[in-house]
């Protein structure tokens, strides 16, 4: 061991102005661990020397340092060595010691690692047809060291189930950040990178670390500065791509749809116009010569006041081949957003409704995209609230590439104030049959391209980290982004195995610290769903910022997105029999389960079905009376989730628990306001009473 090494890592981790997060790598603390640790991995050899395959390695020798307190020799013989990390058939001794139906398994970004003993000892193997496969399994081995479990049978062997797993940035040049609850970018400041690139190889680091492959680098909406980046702020870009390529992640950008007019001195952005394509050609020209791996385009076009194809009158088929015809030749991808829906609804028109635009904006294109054009399908067909039904689109699309998308920062989910761990929401989106051949077709099968073939597809996600100390805002919401990784990676992964590993690694294998987490973690979903919208109504937020309670924020306002409450009925009647007609969008099965009250899941029935306050839900109560309930229950739940963490006082270290314990109080003081905010709104508005007669204003 050079303790000097272990020493400088400590000092740097005091000099740091951000958290390890899970990549803490101290886990084996228990000296026999430690013992036995040490002697299996004292010597590391690497014959490959590409880019990937030397970060790898280093990231091998760090780890194991901070894991064991002692720094592996790199040896020049296999034979003496024992870990070897091989990228197959680069090695060919190597592959003769690893079963060839193993190997025959892996895919490109897969790997294997495996302990082989054979009459000279033993060894680890960890191995990987590709380098990036390499990287992986790098980091998936110290993360299972990490979990203290045993390594002398340790026999993985993991390819990744979504070929693209990625991250978007909704970061502004100038710093700030869409949606952002931690801080300011982590990569832009005054619209000039932020002096800290350590801070962005750190983060590169955590999202190989959970397998994430490409990211887009900023805001989906590209104002004025973001117009640049695709011209002279591509030196930004570069620099960014340098810190990303080492870590086998892709960088694309969200683009300006009007960028010909904005920065290209032409009348016009029309997508058949040829002297738009030829701009958009020489654009991404220039990009891929100062770039060659670059992956891409991200768009936001005709959505939100954002420009797009409808100002010419073209489709978003037409809008969107033009500019993959530009990236085709360089192996870019064009990623089309279809979050595009009429802000502006009527209040009037019932049958307009917000969440059938996205299935007619993009159904009748299915076939018309080129190869290299993948659809960005929002999870639900509103906008990430609470709950809402998977959207319509995916599932009955058969000839495009689809990607979906989620929303890790916390946006109506509490806005990294409160607990909220969105790993059991995903679970259920990704489970979510979409009959889409009849039964057994789950989303995370359509987007991995199973169901019907895609040459491009996967999920991406909403980043919620900036620069706070902890990343995240809320230290637990650290939880929220290393799930989210590793449900890309694995969509078949329990919930429960995803946070036991990202508390083992971020506080330790304590197990009352791992129960009492846990339990805290997979509960606050429903708990603050209790006291916040009931029934998958969502909405009911403040307009604009979005956090805390307004029951009639949207309603009134021009924004166009209602839930109709008045003193007899809530909910919007989306049925084909007497409503807007959004359950036809659905596959037959699922518009039948979503049309009949009976067959509708109950925590979706306000999402579908109109209905008096004194409709009697399964549970034999009313909707008023469901409302009450979950509100008041909601409130004692969070009050409890202080009450869990508290018990940990001494187990965690005094800033990570002081933190969350103040997290945690603001929490009930907001659902307070919450539940006495939705509740009086109801109250008043029916008049009828609380049958147990509790406080109600
Ligand atoms: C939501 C969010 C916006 C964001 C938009 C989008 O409406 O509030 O800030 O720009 O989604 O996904 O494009």
């Amino acid at each position: 061991m050079t303790n000097n090494s272990f020493e400088a890592n400590a000092r740097d981790n005091k000099t740091r102005a951000y958290d390890d997060c899970w990549l803490r790598l101290d886990g084996i603390k228990d000296s026999s661990f430690q013992k036995n640790y040490r002697r299996c991995l004292e010597s590391v050899y690497c014959k490959a020397d590409t880019r990937l395959a030397k970060t790898a390695l280093n990231e091998l020798l760090s780890g194991l340092t901070r894991l064991t307190g002692s720094s592996p020799k790199v040896v020049d013989d296999p034979e003496s060595s024992c870990i070897i990390l091989s990228i197959l058939a680069f090695d060919k001794e190597i592959d003769s010691a690893l079963a060839t139906n193993e190997i025959a398994k892996l895919q490109p970004e897969g790997f294997l690692i495996k302990a082989v003993k054979d009459n000279k000892g033993s060894k680890i193997y960890i191995t990987a047809k590709t380098d990036k496969g390499l990287l992986y399994g790098v980091f998936r081995f110290l993360l299972y060291l990490d979990q203290q479990k045993e390594i002398g049978k340790l026999h993985l062997l993991e390819n990744p189930k979504n070929p693209i797993r990625m991250i978007n940035q909704w970061d502004n040049l100038d710093g700030s950040i869409e949606r952002g609850y931690a801080g300011r970018s982590i990569f832009y400041q005054n619209n000039i990178l932020t002096t800290d690139m350590a801070r962005v190889k750190y983060y590169a680091r955590m999202l190989a670390s959970v397998g994430i492959n490409a990211i887009a680098i900023n805001n989906v909406n590209a104002h004025k500065e973001e117009t640049r980046l695709i011209a002279d702020k591509i030196h930004m870009v570069k620099e960014i791509n340098d810190i990303f390529r080492d870590y086998g992640i892709r960088v694309f950008l969200s683009i300006n749809y009007a960028s010909p007019i904005d920065i290209g001195g032409l009348s016009s952005a029309d997508p058949l116009d040829d002297e738009v394509a030829k701009w958009w050609v020489d654009r991404v020209a220039y990009i891929y010569k100062n770039i060659p791996d670059f992956g891409g385009f991200l768009v936001k076009a005709d959505s939100e006041n954002r420009p797009g194809p409808f100002t010419y009158n073209r489709n978003h088929a037409e809008g969107a081949n033009m500019l993959a015809a530009a990236l085709k030749p360089y192996g870019g991808l064009l990623i089309w957003r279809c979050f595009v829906y009429n802000c502006q609804q009527d209040w009037r028109d019932l049958t307009i409704d917000r969440a059938k635009a996205a299935y007619e904006n993009y159904h009748y294109l299915d076939g018309s995209f080129a190869d290299n054009v993948i659809l960005q399908i929002k999870n639900g067909p509103m906008d990430f609230q609470v709950r809402e039904p998977v959207s319509p689109l995916i599932g009955t699309m058969e000839r495009t590439n689809q990607m979906l998308e989620l929303q890790i920062t916390q946006e109506y989910t509490g806005q990294q104030r409160h607990l909220c761990y969105l790993v059991p929401q995903w679970k259920e989106i990704l489970d979510f049959d979409t009959r889409a051949k009849g039964q057994g077709y789950p989303v995370k099968k359509l987007v991995n391209g199973s169901t019907f073939p895609m040459k491009h597809c996967g999920i991406t996600a909403v980043s919620n980290i900036g620069t706070d100390y902890n990343w995240t805002g809320h230290y637990l919401a650290q939880a929220n982004l290393y799930g989210y990784g590793r449900l890309t990676w694995d969509p078949d992964l329990a919930t429960e195995t995803i946070t036991e590993e990202w508390i083992i690694s971020t506080f330790g294998p304590k197990q009352e610290l791992i129960d009492t987490i846990s339990k805290m973690l997979i509960s606050s979903w429903p708990i603050y769903e209790n006291y916040t919208s009931p029934l998958g109504i969502g909405w009911m937020v403040n307009p604009d910022h979005h956090y805390g309670p307004s029951v009639d924020g949207y309603e009134y306002s021009k924004w166009g997105t209602y839930h109709r409450a008045d003193f007899k009925a809530i909910g919007v009647d989306r049925t084909v029999a007497k409503g807007t007609g959004f359950t036809r969008q659905y596959r037959k099965d699922n518009y039948l389960m979503f049309e009949n009250i009976e067959t509708c899941p109950e925590e979706l029935i306000l999402f579908f079905h109109r209905l008096p306050y004194t409709y009697r839900l399964k549970s034999g109560k009313t909707i008023i009376q469901h409302i009450y309930d979950t509100h008041f229950e909601g409130v004692d739940q969070a009050i409890r989730l202080k009450e869990q963490w508290e018990k940990l006082n001494g187990m965690i270290d005094e800033k990570r628990f002081s933190h969350v314990l103040d997290r945690l109080k603001q929490q009930i003081d907001h659902a307070k306001e919450w539940r006495d905010v939705i509740n009086s709104y109801f109250y008043r508005k029916t008049g009828i009473c609380d049958i147990h007669s509790r406080k109600i204003y």
